[in-house]
């Protein structure tokens, strides 16, 4: 593709957005950015290092010593901490309800903002979070903003945690699925909301290519049109 696109997917935690976007940049052949990854990466290490997650002076300081890095690795993507490979440490329960009390923080916000900018300069990509068409990427040639039920989502967390071997109770799930969306949907700085020029789209009763079909119909528009 010799023009560059930015796609911008948003949306709720479990809402798909990293499968699809990870299929998307596969078949673009271009670049993925998990902001969420990041985001996750540093919550894992404030936690190792003792540092209170309410204490943004004191994260941001941690923060602007920490190298995370977005590594491809054949089909997969590795998440680099420090040079560590935290790709799986990074999907735990106690990280998953942990971060978005850190991603409140304005200054860190800021700082990895900057970050994310920085990796998709003069690049196509495809990038997913919460904040990525409003905030990160406003000029993003296509933003998508993907939703689900949370019945569908805490459903889709489970089997996948079956798949990974690690037992879940489904209505556990639904709750902190709940309460991450609500700490995510109500912070101040860059709350999770719909970009006003984002496309919805419902996947609660989509398969993951009808998902990926609708968005690559996006691009296609975009790119006959310019
Ligand atoms: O997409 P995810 O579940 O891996 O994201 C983890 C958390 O990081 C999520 O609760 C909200 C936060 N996040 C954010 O605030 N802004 C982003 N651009 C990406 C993630």
């Amino acid at each position: 593709m010799s023009e560059k696109i930015r796609i911008a997917i948003d949306g709720p935690a479990a809402a798909g957005k990293s499968t699809v976007a990870k299929k998307i940049a596969r078949k673009l052949s271009i670049v993925y950015i998990d902001t969420g990854a990041m985001y996750r990466a540093f919550t894992l290490k404030a936690i190792e290092c003792g540092v209170d997650l309410e204490d943004e002076n004191s994260l941001v300081e941690l923060l602007y010593e920490t190298t995370i890095t977005l590594k491809e690795n054949g089909k997969e993507q590795i998440i680099l901490l420090d040079g560590k490979d935290v790709t799986e440490a990074i999907r735990s329960q106690v990280v998953s309800n942990s971060v978005s009390l850190v991603a409140k923080h304005p200054l860190i916000r800021e700082d990895m903002v900057e970050r994310q900018r920085k990796l998709a300069e003069n690049k196509s990509v495809v990038m997913d979070g919460r904040d990525i068409g409003t905030n990160v990427l406003p000029h993003a040639e296509v933003k998508i903003f993907l939703i689900a039920s949370v019945e569908e989502r805490a459903k889709r967390r489970y089997s996948e945690n079956k798949r990974r071997g690690i037992a879940s109770d489904l209505e556990q799930l639904k709750a902190e699925l709940k309460e991450r969306d609500n700490r995510d949907m109500n912070r101040e700085t860059s709350p999770l909301i719909q970009a006003e020029d984002a496309i919805a789209i419902d996947t609660t009763e989509l398969s993951i290519d009808q998902v990926v079909a609708e968005i690559l119909n996006e691009v296609n528009l975009f790119l006959h049109k310019s």
